[in-house]
């Protein structure tokens, strides 16, 4: 059965994406076909072809997208995922995904979880990645009622998730951003501040009694320096980019990469969490934009540039 895919073909910017088709891989036991309505894409998925994690060639040609929502169209056997027993036609967020830029996946039963009825499908393709990288984050940094929380990157996938669940656990969050972001940071909860130059100063301002934990969503150097002048324990630093810096400055670092703590455990069990949260009405997904999956390469032009303000979604 043929489907439409998108693969990288060369190393390079996003003129190097193909939408193309392919065969379905031949589902096996414990695994179930999910027609893709909707992928969303993170970072990670133009850092994989740009060469920011090497350039072997025999990784090539390279499926994207790590996760997605759409609809059971077969399961073979009587299988069981994350949130229960799997039908066909139920509607689902696939975490994680191989491959998710295409209009149907297979894929084992383990990463094929309930999607919350009051989403769309757009709003629950980005719900997982950020999502348990934001719960990851915060635990590690161990931010609980009252702390007051120091978020770079308030915009961001990651930080617009960071910030809601901070806020709905108690935290006092001041988060940056730029001013167009403002409106919707003080909507979900956070003290919106500009980054950029002076931005120790108006975090002080904003944090007379201090800054008790901080998450750089970033990895700018603004971001772990303010971070260390405001944090006085650095086991409450945490970096989700940059490893490198991490290990000399004594805070923490999570996500692959070379000294990053994977988090394999927190972060399955987080998707269960986080479908809890989106069904009680305290999380929600943002979603900046939706490109059709023909449109990938504007999409992920929109997603390198680094300014979008929630998730970019594709549509196959
Ligand atoms: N380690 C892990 O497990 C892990 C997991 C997920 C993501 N990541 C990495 O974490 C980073 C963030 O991911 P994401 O999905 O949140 O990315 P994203 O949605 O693309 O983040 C874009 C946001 O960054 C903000 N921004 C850009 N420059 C900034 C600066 N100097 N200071 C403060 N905010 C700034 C932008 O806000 P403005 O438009 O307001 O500037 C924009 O809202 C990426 O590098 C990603 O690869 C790591």
């Amino acid at each position: 059965m043929e489907t439409t895919v998108v693969v990288a073909t060369a190393f390079g910017g996003a003129e190097v994406l193909v939408v193309t088709t392919a065969e379905l891989k031949e589902i096996q036991p414990g695994e179930v076909i999910v027609d893709v309505r909707a992928a969303g894409t993170n970072p990670i998925d133009y850092k994989l072809y740009s060469g920011t994690y090497g350039n072997d060639p025999s990784s090539l040609p390279m499926r994207l997208g790590s996760e997605a929502a759409g609809v059971v169209r077969t399961v073979n056997g009587e299988l069981e995922g994350p949130s229960g027993p799997i039908h066909v036609g139920d509607e689902v967020i696939v975490y994680r995904a191989s491959g998710a830029y295409a209009d149907a996946i297979v894929t084992p039963a383990s990463t094929v979880i309930a999607k919350p009825s009051a989403q769309s499908f757009e709003e629950a393709s980005g719900l997982m990645l950020t999502g348990t990288t934001a719960v990851h984050a915060l635990h590690t940094v161990s931010v609980a009622n009252g702390d007051t929380v120091l978020v770079h990157g308030g915009a961001g996938g990651v930080g617009l998730m960071a910030i809601q669940l901070a806020v709905a656990d108690g935290a006092h969050v001041i988060a940056t951003a730029s001013e167009s972001a403002h409106d919707l940071l003080r909507e979900l909860g956070a003290e919106p501040v500009r980054y950029g130059d002076g931005l120790l100063e108006r975090v002080r301002a904003l944090a007379p009694n201090g800054v008790d934990a901080a998450l750089d969503l970033i990895g700018s150097d603004e971001a772990a320096d303010v971070s260390i002048e405001l944090v006085s324990d650095r086991n409450r630093i945490v970096t989700i980019v940059g490893a490198g810096r991490a290990g000399s400055l004594g805070i923490q670092a999570i996500g692959g990469g070379p000294g990053g703590d994977p988090g394999t455990e927190i972060r399955a069990a987080a998707r269960l969490e986080l479908v809890k949260r989106v069904e009680a009405g305290s999380l929600r997904v943002i979603v900046a934009s939706t490109f059709p999956l023909a449109e990938v390469a504007a999409a992920h032009r929109e997603l390198a540039a680094g300014h979008a303000h929630g998730k970019i979604i594709l549509i196959p």
